[in-house]
C-alpha cells in the first residue's frame, strides 16, 4: 500500500512538475526546450532524503558495511503518512462548505456527439506480416512513446490532471481505511471471521507506511465516515470500496494524454487489484468469478467515493466530475447469509453505494459455518452452493432526486441532465447491457422501481453479471463499449450502485 501511493503522490506532484532524482536529465532537457517559466514548479514537498536508521538496520542484517551495498547511500522519495498528526478522524460532516459544486469553467456542449469511427483506425493490415520497416531489429514499426524521446513523468491536459487527482482522492481514503480496519476490531474479532496472524499481518503491510517520512501530503488527507460494525461487514466494502477504485482507473488509464503517467499508473493499479481480490478472499467470497475486470467513468467512480469523505482540508484541490445522485438496491444479496436467496430488503449496515451487507443471525450466517458450499470465512477460495445471485433475479431499486450535497465538506452537488429513467445499466467485465426499469413510483421524494437481472454472456462460459459490479439508471439504451462508456454520462439519471451479483 505504502509504494502504491507513494506512486500515486509521485503521480500528483508531477501534475506540477517533474519528479526530481531520477529524472533530472528530463528536467534539464525538457526545460531547455520550453518557454520561459516552464515547467510549473511543486506544489508539494517531495524531496529525497536518507533515513540513516533504515541504512544501519540494513547493514546490520547484511553484516557487512553500508558503503558496500549498492543503493544502500541513494536518497529515498517519502510516502504519504496518515499517522504524522496521529490519526485522521471519522464520522459525518457537520458545516458549511466555504465552496460548492464541481470545478467548472464553460462547457462547449452539452453531450458528446456519438461519430462514425476514425477512417485512419480501418487501415491497418492485421494480417500477421510486417506492414511496416521496423526501427532497429527486433523491434516492429509503431507505438506511442517509441521514438525516442525522454520519458516526462507529468500531466498533459485537464483530463489527466483531474484523473490522477481523482486517483489520489482514492488513495488517501484506502490508507485510512485499512490501518482503521485493524485498529478497529481486536483478534478475536478477526479469528472468528477465520483470518490467522499472517493474515493481518496482510492487512498491516497493505495498510503500512514509513512513519519516520512525514510529508506534507499527509495534511491533505481528510475525514472519512465508514458503514461497518463488524469484521465481515468491513471487508465487505473494503472489496467494495477497492472493486469502484480499480475499476475507477480502468475506465480512464486508456484516454490518458501522458502515456508516462498511465505507465505508473498501471503498475499501481495491478497493486489495487490484488488488494480486491485479497479482501474478497477475506469476505469468504469467490476470489475471482468473472474472466475480464471493468472499467468506469470518473464521474461514477467520484460517485461512488464522495459519500465516504466527510471533510478534506481546505487547501485540496477540487474535482471536476460530476456527482450523480444517488441509487440503492434494496435487495441487495447479502453475502453473510448460508443462502443469498432468503436475502430480505435492507440487509445492509451503514450507507452509500458501497454500503456492506450486513450480518445475520448466527443460525442464517456464513461466518465459521464449517460447511462445504455454505462456509464464507476468510479463505483463499469458498465456492458457493447457491450463488449471490442468478439470471431472472427481481431486483428492486430507489434513487434520489438531484440537488443534495455530498462529498467533503458536503461541498459537491448531485446532479443530472437526463430526462426520466428507463432502463437499468448493467456493466460489467467487457458488456455493458440494459434491462428494463418497471414499476416506478415516488414517495415522499424518493423513487422506487424494479428491474430483472439480465441474462448475457461476455464468451460462451462466462456470464457477464458477476461478481462486484456497477449498476445504473439511464433515460437511453444507446450501446457504448468500453473505451467510450464515459459518453453515458449525459444519460445517466442516478447510480452508479455496486450490485453484488457474486
Ligand atoms: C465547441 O463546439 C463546436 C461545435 O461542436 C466545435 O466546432 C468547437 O471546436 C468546440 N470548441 C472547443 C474548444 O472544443
Ligand atoms: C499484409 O498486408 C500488407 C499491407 O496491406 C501487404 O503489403 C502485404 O502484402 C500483406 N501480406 C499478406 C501475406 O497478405
Ligand atoms: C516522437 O514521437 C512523439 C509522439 O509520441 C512525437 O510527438 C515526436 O514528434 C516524435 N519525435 C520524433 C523526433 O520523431
Ligand atoms: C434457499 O432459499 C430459497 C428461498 O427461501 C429456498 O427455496 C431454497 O430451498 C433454499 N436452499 C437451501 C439449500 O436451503
Ligand atoms: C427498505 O428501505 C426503504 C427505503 O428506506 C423503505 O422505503 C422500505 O420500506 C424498507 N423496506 C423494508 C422491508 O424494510
Ligand atoms: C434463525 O433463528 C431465528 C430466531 O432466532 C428464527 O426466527 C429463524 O427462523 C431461524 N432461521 C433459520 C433458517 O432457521
Ligand atoms: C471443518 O470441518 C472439517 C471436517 O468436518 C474438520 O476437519 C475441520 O477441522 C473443521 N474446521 C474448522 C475450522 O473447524
Ligand atoms: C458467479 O461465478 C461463480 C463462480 O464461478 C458461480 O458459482 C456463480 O453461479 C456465478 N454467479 C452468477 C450470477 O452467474
Ligand atoms: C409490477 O407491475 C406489474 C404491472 O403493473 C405488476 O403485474 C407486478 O405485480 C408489479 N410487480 C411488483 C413487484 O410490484
Ligand atoms: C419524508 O422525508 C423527510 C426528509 O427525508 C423526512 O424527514 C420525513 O420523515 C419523511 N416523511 C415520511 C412520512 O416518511
Ligand atoms: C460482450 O463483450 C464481448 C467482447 O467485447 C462481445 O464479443 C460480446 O458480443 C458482448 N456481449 C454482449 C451481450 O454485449
Ligand atoms: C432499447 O429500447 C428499445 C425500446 O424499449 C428496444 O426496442 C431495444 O431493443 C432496446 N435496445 C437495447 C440495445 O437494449
Amino acid at each position: 500500500m505504502f509504494f502504491k501511493v507513494g506512486l500515486a503522490a509521485g503521480l500528483i506532484a508531477t501534475a506540477f512538475a517533474l519528479p526530481q532524482a531520477a529524472t533530472t536529465t528530463a528536467a534539464s532537457s525538457a526545460s531547455s526546450s520550453s518557454p520561459t517559466g516552464y515547467p510549473h514548479p511543486y506544489s508539494y514537498d517531495q524531496q529525497p532524503s536518507i533515513n540513516s536508521a533504515a541504512v544501519s538496520s540494513v547493514a546490520a542484517y547484511a553484516g557487512i558495511p553500508a558503503s558496500e551495498i549498492p543503493g544502500a547511500a541513494d536518497p529515498v522519495v517519502p510516502v504519504v503518512s496518515s499517522q504524522v498528526t496521529g490519526v485522521t478522524s471519522h464520522g459525518p460532516f457537520s458545516g458549511t462548505p466555504a465552496t460548492t459544486g464541481a470545478l467548472s469553467n464553460t462547457p462547449n456542449g452539452t453531450a458528446i456527439p456519438v461519430l462514425p469511427p476514425n477512417p485512419t483506425a480501418l487501415v491497418y493490415n492485421p494480417n500477421g506480416t510486417l506492414n511496416n520497416q521496423e526501427p532497429i531489429p527486433y523491434q516492429p514499426a509503431g507505438g506511442l512513446g517509441t521514438n525516442g524521446t525522454e520519458p516526462v513523468y507529468r500531466v498533459q491536459s485537464d483530463f489527466d490532471y483531474q484523473s490522477i487527482l481523482l486517483g489520489l482522492y482514492q488513495e488517501w481514503i484506502e490508507l485510512d481505511l485499512f490501518h482503521n480496519i485493524l485498529a478497529t476490531f481486536s483478534e478475536e474479532e478477526f479469528t472468528a471471521a477465520g483470518l490467522t496472524p499472517s493474515d493481518r499481518f496482510l492487512i498491516e503491510f497493505m495498510a503500512d507506511q514509513e512513519s519516520g517520512h512525514a510529508t506534507l501530503l499527509s495534511s491533505l488527507l481528510g475525514t472519512y465516515n465508514y458503514p461497518f460494525t463488524t469484521v465481515h461487514e468491513a471487508f465487505d466494502f473494503t472489496q467494495k470500496l477497492t472493486r469502484f477504485g480499480e475499476s475507477g482507473v480502468w475506465g480512464f488509464q486508456a484516454h490518458l494524454d501522458s502515456r508516462e503517467c498511465a505507465q505508473l499508473l498501471d503498475q499501481s493499479i495491478a497493486t489495487e487489484a490484488r488488494q480486491q481480490m485479497i479482501f474478497r478472499q477475506f469476505a469468504g467470497l469467490f476470489p475471482m468469478p468473472v474472466w475480464f475486470e471493468t472499467g468506469i467513468p470518473q464521474s461514477w467512480a467520484w460517485t461512488l467515493l464522495a459519500p465516504y469523505i466527510s471533510s478534506c482540508p481546505a487547501n485540496s484541490k477540487r474535482l471536476a466530475w460530476q456527482n450523480f445522485p444517488g441509487l440503492y438496491v434494496l435487495n441487495q444479496p447479502n453475502s453473510a447469509r448460508r443462502n443469498a436467496t432468503q436475502t430480505g430488503f435492507n440487509e445492509t449496515a451503514g450507507f452509500g453505494p458501497a454500503a456492506p451487507s450486513s450480518d445475520v443471525p448466527a443460525n442464517e450466517s456464513c461466518i465459521g459455518y464449517n460447511v462445504t458450499g455454505f462456509d464464507c470465512s476468510a479463505s483463499i477460495s469458498q465456492n458457493r452452493s447457491i450463488p449471490l445471485s442468478y439470471p431472472g433475479r427481481e431486483v428492486f431499486l430507489s434513487w434520489e432526486n438531484p440537488g443534495k450535497a455530498v462529498g467533503p465538506n458536503n461541498s459537491y452537488v448531485t446532479s443530472t441532465s437526463a430526462g426520466a429513467p428507463e432502463f437499468v445499466l448493467w456493466v460489467s467485465q467487457l458488456n455493458i447491457t440494459y434491462s428494463p426499469l418497471t414499476n416506478i413510483t415516488t414517495s415522499n421524494g424518493t423513487n422506487y422501481g424494479m428491474t430483472i437481472q439480465p441474462d448475457v454472456s461476455t464468451y460462451e462460459g462466462d456470464p457477464a453479471i458477476n461478481g462486484t459490479m456497477f449498476i445504473a439508471l439511464t433515460d437511453a439504451n444507446i450501446t457504448y463499449t468500453a473505451f467510450n462508456l464515459s459518453n453515458v454520462n449525459p444519460h445517466v439519471v442516478a447510480g452508479p450502485f455496486l450490485y453484488q451479483a457474486g
